[in-house]
């Protein structure tokens, strides 16, 4: 059984990392004229509220939105992002985070739909009670390993995956590169794969698998001495192929916001991209 609730971590700037790049990377292909689908394979809840004691109990959003939502940008992909999250929050005052589902909502064209995965029966309610009648969004209470990849071939466009795991299985790190392995193999992806950067390091089992493929992998710390989340990364396979160019120094700039210290702090960005 699972026990992982997103609502306690929402906001954090592991969230706005991702959520960020997410943005960045689904408007991308918003400005190309196919068609694509959007893949949520760990959709969490969708939306979170301070008002919820779970995300109150450690107040995460504290060293992550919160530390952005007001300030001004001269970036533009940064200020992207913000416009999303500022919906949820027309007061200016910090109320409401929206997670992966609802941000990929905001972004949807009229034609377009997105699939979202969701095994935890409290946050599959709670997704399914917020989109209610909404027609372009599909919600499976089901097993993303199990289901995943049958209906990733089933389609012919492109395709946007993002694997979001809670890691809480033991052998976890092994099935997202099992699955990562099995999803690579087919045509017109874009997989974003997000990791905890935690203390055994776990994480080094999926960045070991890239040196062949065409990828991005970014990594944030914001203090690698914490016990426990001392940051995060994310490998994207076939990444945009102006994605460096596009946001390394918007990165630069989240980076600031987030450090603890120039020592135990660290931004790093590697990419092998050849052309999508
Ligand atoms: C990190 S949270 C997702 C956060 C969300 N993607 C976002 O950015 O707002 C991970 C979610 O995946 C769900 N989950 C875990 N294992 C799953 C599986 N095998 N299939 C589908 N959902 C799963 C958990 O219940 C949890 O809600």
């Amino acid at each position: 059984m699972l026990s992982y609730r997103h609502a306690f971590h929402a906001g954090n700037f592991a969230d706005v990392f991702k959520h960020f790049i997410l943005v960045y990377i689904l408007n991308f292909f918003n400005n190309k004229k196919d068609h694509f689908i959007f893949y949520d394979c760990n959709a969490g809840a969708g939306l979170y509220s301070i008002s919820d004691p779970f995300m109150n109990k450690n107040k995460e959003y504290e060293n992550g939105i919160t530390k952005i939502l007001t300030k001004k940008f001269s970036d533009n992909f940064i200020n992207n992002y913000l416009a999303i999250i500022k919906k949820f929050n027309p007061s200016k005052t910090f109320l409401n985070y929206p997670g992966s589902p609802y941000i990929a909502k905001q972004l949807l064209k009229k034609n377009n739909v997105i699939n979202l995965f969701e095994l935890h029966p409290a946050d599959f309610k709670i997704l399914k009670d917020n989109f209610l009648n909404d027609g372009q969004v599909k919600i499976f209470n089901k097993n993303s390993y199990n289901h995943l990849v049958a209906k990733l071939k089933s389609s012919t466009v492109n395709k946007v995956v993002l694997i979001d795991p809670s890691y809480e299985l033991s052998n976890e790190y092994l099935m997202v590169l099992k699955l990562m392995k099995e999803i690579i193999k087919i045509k017109k992806i874009t997989l974003i794969v997000w990791y905890p950067v935690l203390n055994k390091n776990k994480h080094q089992l999926l960045t070991s698998s890239l040196k062949n493929l065409n990828h991005s992998h970014i990594q944030l710390v914001i203090d690698k001495n914490n016990k426990g989340l001392k940051g995060s990364g994310l490998i994207i396979i076939n990444p945009p192929w102006r994605l460096e160019n596009d946001i390394k120094n918007s990165l630069k700039t989240l980076f600031e916001n987030f450090k603890i210290s120039d020592d135990l702090s660290k931004l790093t960005f590697e990419n092998s991209i050849t052309s999508y």
